[in-house]
């Protein structure tokens, strides 16, 4: 084994705290970027009866001085020390530590910590990287007040900041200033937060719902303050919608976000002063597409509402990560359904859900979104406990209903403010508030992992004018768990009667058995049922459907998002059954009647009041991942072909109605972001994708007039991606213009790498190898990297999974110089091998061997570690 001592921690072993703060009192003197001194001053109360050790967490620290109630310590002999701890025998009952320590931003290369980006100093400590600022009991159940006081010269380091209410500032000799923060809520340490550095800022005020005045300010580096905009509506919004619809108030005289472009995932909830990534700031038409501006939405959303869901209320210890998380992704999923559309917000959310988390639940990393052991914490930061979670929180919702939900997290908000609790604690608030016990088998879901199997089968009985659902559940084995309990779970089902209208409106079918019969009454014709409606559940359903009925509820289905499912399942299944054709080396042929309804839905997207937004996600096509999943063995070459040839039949049978929804949709003179601009946009952007399948030069030209002619990023983009599997001139000119045009926005550039590292060409493999090199690229950077890499590994599976074995070549050579420098980005990289078994013989082979060459190397991270020891 390479790696030195890989634990695995395990949530049965939790203890509570053997110690707990009072008060932390914090001092940070920058002298330079590579010299930070951090004086700490802590008040301890012991939390048990006997004489335990405290046992402080600190890594990549240089210790300088410990005093203990004033009197200073030796190491060796009053304290212990190694790479992980510092340990002291009990000083009694209450008592206060000073701790000098002095820390290395500038060289933090794996971003954890305190550490610089581009000249400012900003930190990032959940989950542990407290830690490597100073000692410190650095788990989430201790919490404190803090006071924090910094230090800097004026001249470099303008602004300074930390949580809380600013409290004080002023200059001191030398050139240098000082600010000095008070947060007034108890928090654990992973909310901390710093920021130091030159930035400028645009500033707001919201007022709370009773009348409190709030300072909001977004911070940037110079020149970004006119992209900052869209940010700033849009934190306004959040903290509107939390009091509205939870009833939720901000309570500190600040709000701050500051944007940093050196950030290992999106954002940063510490209280009252969040950390962002750029790319989750930013937004302007000209550099952002439409995407873009509704992420950004989103994920403010997120992090403001973190303030009552994880900061407020946080989790009792990291595998109750899904307390917070799951519950603020559902809350800011539902934020952006009621700032647009909900059903196109549903679609979006499931389709991720599906691509992403439905795959880690079918690999080797499938973990129940509560996980009872880890090695590295920053790896279970995952599409289980995120996406999923939210799942589980939404079915809680459905199960009680919106105002017994609304009961459920008063309770909450009102039981355990203040408090660090478990996943037990908001479901038994849940259930004390409603009446409705979800205690008991609906738990289940915390602790299961896999995706669970649904089938409905429907009999119709004419004469007792009834209508039987059978319904079964099974979950597959996953690793560690062989056997799987039967959940309980809400499926949501209506029926369309013969006349395309709705007989039964929707209602929420409570599946507890293996097996399980539901009938309703009073049904006069043989209806098609509508089943899993708005996808009310984690679930793969299979239904006894067949494609006719199908194309029914592609018509008449009341509920958008099955309207839509609809569409998706017939085209998965007649692409399926090509590919099966294609494996038995038969032709394979487009199904005449699918080439119908895709005829049909364009009329319909032609007509005048047409839901422009759905329109775009009914015309699209499953993609090569969505594909992959329902294979046993994944060719993504033999699905991209498959897939072509389909997309070339529709395109061929449909040109005319092609061209006419793009004429239709390209009339917009000015910009807007409403939902019904951006629609109009996505349909138009659709049409040209369609038409951008053909080598014509007229479709080509089409694509290079639109890049020509934008006057935004989402139909730039839109042009460069219908030229990007091209050999024409066509595509260098516009990629060398926009690399010129752009070359002093990072954000812009990345899409520069993306859109390339996602083409499909016979050189593709060559081309991206030369944007390794290319002087625009910096393996330092995260945006950079997942630029490319995982551009490349997750939204290119034909290129990645070349069977010349060269993209997994090239992308563990990325991991492997990550391991050293950054960790957490290295481990996620890892994310398109873990499943490796799924793809053919082959490739199979080829990334087998990937995986040992990195198992086998010196010095690996735990977090590259556990993931590709769980995945061999
Ligand atoms: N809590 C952050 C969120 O809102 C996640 C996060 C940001 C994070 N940076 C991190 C997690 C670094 C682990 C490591 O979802
Ligand atoms: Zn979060």
């Amino acid at each position: 084994m390479k790696n030195q001592n890989p634990q695995t921690i395990y949530l049965k072993d939790y203890q509570p705290p053997l110690y707990l703060v009072e008060h932390t009192s914090m001092t940070f003197q920058i002298l330079k970027g590579d010299d930070v001194r951090v004086t700490s001053k802590t008040q301890f109360i012991k939390n048990h009866d006997g004489e335990e050790n405290l046992v402080l967490n600190g890594e990549h620290l240089v210790l300088k001085n410990v005093t203990l109630n004033d009197k200073r310590l030796e190491s060796g002999t009053d304290f212990q020390v190694d790479n992980e701890t510092l340990t002291l025998p009990c000083p009694g009952d209450s008592f206060t530590l000073e701790i000098t320590t002095q820390i290395d931003p500038e060289h933090n290369t794996a971003l954890e910590g305190l550490y610089l980006s581009q000249g400012n100093f900003c930190t990032q400590c959940e989950a542990q990287g407290f830690r490597r600022i100073t000692y410190y009991l650095d788990r989430p159940d201790v919490l404190s007040k803090f006071t924090v006081r910094i230090e800097a010269d004026k001249a470099t380091y303008p602004v300074l900041l930390s949580n809380g209410n600013l409290i004080e500032e002023g200059d001191l000799d030398q050139g240098r200033h000082y600010t000095l923060w008070d947060d007034p809520f108890s928090k654990p340490c992973y909310l901390f937060a710093l920021v130091a550095g030159t930035l400028v800022h645009i500033k707001d005020e919201f007022t709370t719902k009773s009348g409190r005045t709030v300072d909001l300010r977004i911070y940037v580096r110079e020149g970004d303050q006119g992209q900052c905009r869209h940010a700033m509506e849009s934190l306004k919004k959040a903290m509107k919608w939390d009091e509205d619809v939870y009833g939720r108030e901000y309570e500190l005289d600040r709000f701050n976000i500051v944007a940093v472009s050196d950030f290992n995932m999106g954002a940063m909830e510490n209280t009252s002063l969040n950390i962002f990534n750029t790319a989750l700031v930013l937004a302007h038409q000209d550099t952002a597409t439409d995407f873009d501006f509704i992420r950004v939405e989103g994920v403010i959303g997120h992090e403001y509402f973190h303030n009552w869901t994880g900061n407020r209320i946080t989790c009792r210890d990291w595998f109750q990560l899904s307390l917070k998380e799951g519950l603020t992704v559902f809350r800011d999923q539902e934020f952006s359904s009621d700032m647009n559309s909900r059903a196109v917000q549903r679609i979006d959310d499931v389709v991720k859900l599906r691509r992403m988390q439905f795959a880690e639940d079918a690999g080797p990393l499938a973990h129940p979104i509560r996980p009872d052991n880890y090695i590295e914490i920053n790896n279970f930061y995952t599409m289980t406990v995120y996406e999923k979670g939210a799942e589980v929180i939404r079915m809680q919702h459905t199960l009680l209903g919106a105002e017994n939900y609304r009961k459920g997290t008063d309770l909450y908000f009102e039981r355990h403010d203040g408090e660090a609790v478990t996943c037990e604690d908001f479901v038994k608030c849940m259930s004390d508030a409603s009446g409705k016990d979800l205690t008991g088998q609906f738990s289940n879901w915390y602790n299961q992992a896999g995706t669970p199997e649904i089938t409905a089968r429907g009999s119709y009985d004419e004469e007792a004018q009834t209508y039987t659902l059978t319904l079964t559940q099974y979950t597959p084995p996953t690793p560690g768990q062989d056997t799987k309990k039967p959940l309980l779970i809400p499926v949501a089902t209506g029926l369309i009667g013969e006349d395309g209208k709705e007989i039964q409106e929707t209602t929420i079918l409570e599946l507890t058995d293996s097996t399980q019969d539901f009938t309703f009454e009073n049904v006069s014709s043989k209806p098609v049922p509508s089943i899993l409606r708005g996808f009310s559940a984690p679930v793969k359903l299979k239904t006894d459907l067949n494609d006719d009925e199908l194309r029914f509820l592609q018509i008449h289905d009341t509920d958008g998002f099955n309207r839509w499912e609809a569409g998706q399942t017939l085209a998965l299944r007649m692409i399926g059954r090509m590919l099966d054709k294609t494996e038995k080396g038969e032709e394979p042929e487009t199904d005449k009647k699918f080439i119908t309804s895709f005829s049909d839905l364009l009329s319909q997207a032609l007509e005048e009041d047409s839901d422009k937004a759905l329109m775009a996600r009914a015309l699209a096509l499953p993609d090569i991942a969505m594909i992959a999943q329902e294979r046993n063995v994944v060719d993504p070459t033999m699905i991209y072909e498959v897939r072509k040839q389909v997309l070339d039949d529709l395109r061929r049978s449909q040109r005319a109605k092609l061209e006419s929804l793009y004429r239709q949709n390209n009339t917009q003179t000015t910009f807007g972001i409403s939902p019904d601009d951006m629609a109009e946009r996505a349909l138009k952007n659709t049409a040209l994708a369609y038409l951008s399948t053909s080598e014509r030069r007229e479709d080509i030209e089409r694509a290079k007039q639109q890049y020509d002619t934008a006057k935004n990023m989402t139909d730039r983009v839109a042009a460069i991606s219908a030229l990007i599997n091209k050999t024409c001139a066509e595509r260098k000119n516009v990629l060398a213009h926009y690399y010129e045009h752009f070359s002093a926005h990072a954000l812009v550039i990345d899409k520069w790498f993306s859109l390339q590292a996602s083409g499909i060409r016979k050189t593709t493999l060559e081309d991206i190898k030369q944007l390794r090199d290319h002087e625009a690229f910096n393996l330092r950077n995260p945006n950079r990297v997942r630029a490319l890499y995982a551009a490349f590994a997750m939204n290119n599976p034909v290129s990645f999974h070349d069977v010349s074995g060269k993209g997994y070549a090239f992308l563990t050579d990325a991991i492997l110089e990550l391991n050293e420098t950054n960790p957490q980005i290295a481990a996620r990289l890892l994310t398109p091998m873990r499943e490796w078994k799924r793809y053919t013989t082959d490739r199979q082979e080829k990334m087998k061997a990937a995986l040992i060459q990195i198992r086998d190397t010196d010095n690996l991270s735990n977090d590259v570690y556990e993931i590709v020891q769980k995945s061999l």
